[in-house]
């Protein structure tokens, strides 16, 4: 693989006043290839924006190494970081626009400093609102759009620099559903056409789950699992990791109404209550006709969903196999030696690993 476009090494970021010592990040290394889409998935206070922040160096790390583009950017003189900033964009949360000026003329703003000439900048404001789709606001004001629109009016002025880097910090949290869905496809489509690299922090796997193609899970300042996308959905191995997925999957949500079934709450002893997740074509059918001819254990399924990430299938079932408990290990480890991830729950509530 070549360099990649963001290599973060040991950063560390301790914020001190008199008081209080914060140690938001935590000797995390991170890199990200050039035109991957890659979340970083965690709680409030995980140490996300302080991390992402690093990057662009709006955070000084309190110790580690930020190379951006090439560029060591602690290294970077005053004029040369203000330069390397520029093709770094960034969106957030609350969108960040001056509400007093138009749409074109925030779109316009981060191009005061451009070698472009007037025309030029007029066409390059022109082409950034038809590639967010907002060519009729040029001249509205911030307060006149919806939430969404103030978004692509935050990409477009992110992009008005020709970044090769989007960092997007929380960029779809205040939006709803359908809306979230709409920015998340508009920065799918940048990345695919431009081949720009973005960095996607959030709260929410289900906004990871839409674009990424690799995702780190943060949680008090420091990363406890990163791959890609697949793995992580198909094989999480931490329990905030589990958490997160099972939220976005609406597992959780599954889950209770399963438990409530009498087949569940009066579980029978010759019987378990499984979470049952494949990648890819080995579905459920054969699966369990195998389970029954080779260990004569019966399925009833109770829940099953089918979800596609990057156009790869992955599966998930709640099942009860009923059978002779002697016979179980064996079909479990069966399951697992086919790419099934094979969890089995406790029918009361916590999941037993
Ligand atoms: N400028 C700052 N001064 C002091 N503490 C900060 C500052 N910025 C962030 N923190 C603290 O660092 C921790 C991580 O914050 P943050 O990076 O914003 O997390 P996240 O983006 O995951 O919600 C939190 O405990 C937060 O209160
Ligand atoms: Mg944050």
């Amino acid at each position: 693989m070549s360099a990649p476009i963001i290599d973060l090494k040991d950063i560390t970021v301790t914020f001190k006043n008199k008081t209080s010592t914060v140690h938001a990040v935590k000797n995390v290394s991170l890199q990200v290839a050039k035109g991957d889409v890659y979340g970083i998935v965690g709680y409030s206070g995980a140490g996300k924006s302080t991390l992402v922040r690093t990057i662009n160096y709006l955070q000084v790390p309190t110790s580690g190494t930020a190379t951006v583009n090439g560029q060591v950017m602690g290294q970077l003189s005053k004029n040369a970081l203000r330069l390397a900033r520029r093709k770094i964009g960034m969106i957030f949360q609350h969108f960040n626009l001056m509400n007093s000026r138009t749409i074109a003329a925030n779109i316009d703003y981060p191009l005061r400093y451009s070698d472009l000439n007037t025309a030029q900048r007029q066409k390059k404001v022109a082409d950034l609102l038809t590639l967010v789709g907002l060519q009729d606001k040029a001249d509205a004001y911030p307060a006149q759009l919806s939430g969404g629109q103030k978004q692509r009016v935050g990409i477009a002025r992110a992009l008005a620099n020709d970044p090769g880097i989007l960092l997007c910090d929380e960029a779809t949290s205040a939006l709803d559903p359908k809306t979230t869905q709409e920015i998340l496809g508009l920065l799918k489509h940048l990345n695919q056409t431009l081949g720009i690299t973005i960095v996607l922090i959030t709260h929410e796997m289900a906004a990871v789950k839409a674009v990424c193609q690799h995702v780190a899970v943060m949680e008090q300042g420091e990363i406890i699992e990163r791959g890609s996308l697949l793995d992580i959905f198909s094989q999480p191995q931490q329990p905030l990791t589990k958490d997160f997925i099972n939220t976005a999957a609406q597992l959780d949500v599954a889950l209770a109404e399963v438990r409530k079934q009498p087949a569940v709450v009066n579980l029978a002893d010759n019987a378990r209550l499984l979470h049952l997740t494949y990648v890819g074509a080995s579905t459920d059918a054969p699966l369990i006709a195998s389970l029954y001819q080779q260990y004569g254990v019966t399925a009833n399924i109770l829940y099953g969903s089918v979800e596609f990430l990057q156009d790869t299938p992955v599966g998930n079932l709640i099942v009860i196999l009923s059978g002779d408990p002697a016979q179980f290990p064996e079909a479990f480890a069966d399951l697992r030696g086919q790419g099934v991830t094979v969890t089995e729950l406790d029918p009361k509530g916590t999941v037993v690993a």
